[in-house]
């Protein structure tokens, strides 16, 4: 990260601590302004808040990693999440799970390099007598197979 960004980056959190204030209790709402406008809370903005906030770094990560909302790594433009609960599971999901694993050459948790997509799991999304399911962004995909799911992601941009 580049001084300037860096820079930038206290300002806006100095700014936020400005309208949330200095107690335990702005901690989320300084993170969710962050992640708002960064889409991630980087190492350094965490840092940042703990020294402003005059809390100790793990804190700050420990409520990233609570809440599923908040993410301190960068994401995809578009967030793929296969459903791992058990009607989905017992319809042959793996082979769903092998053949996207294949085609984007990433693990679940990752993003792909070119920011397109990051690969995650969700528990079951109500769709279990479809099932295999996926969502795409806010949108859900059943009656998975292996090809259908690779042409599902193949579409998106
Ligand atoms: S178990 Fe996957 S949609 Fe219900």
């Amino acid at each position: 990260m580049l001084v300037e960004e860096k820079n930038a980056l206290t300002e806006e959190i100095e700014n936020y601590v400005d309208e949330f204030g200095t107690e335990r209790s702005a901690l989320l709402p300084v993170l969710q302004a962050i992640q708002r406008k960064h889409s991630y809370i980087s190492d350094f903005a965490q840092q940042e808040v703990a020294r402003m906030l005059d809390i100790h770094p793990v804190e700050v990560y420990s409520v990233i990693s609570f809440y599923a909302f908040l993410h301190s790594k960068p994401r995809g433009r578009n967030i793929v999440r296969l459903c791992r609960t058990i009607s989905c599971d017992m319809e042959d999901k793996k082979s769903v799970e092998d053949a996207i694993v294949r085609e984007l050459g990433i693990r679940f948790g990752e993003t792909t390099k070119d920011k397109r997509i990051t690969l995650e799991y969700t528990n079951c999304v109500g769709m279990c007598d479809q099932s295999p399911a996926m969502i795409v962004n806010e949108r859900v995909f059943t009656k998975l197979d292996p090809e259908k799911a690779v042409n599902i992601l193949n579409e998106i941009n």
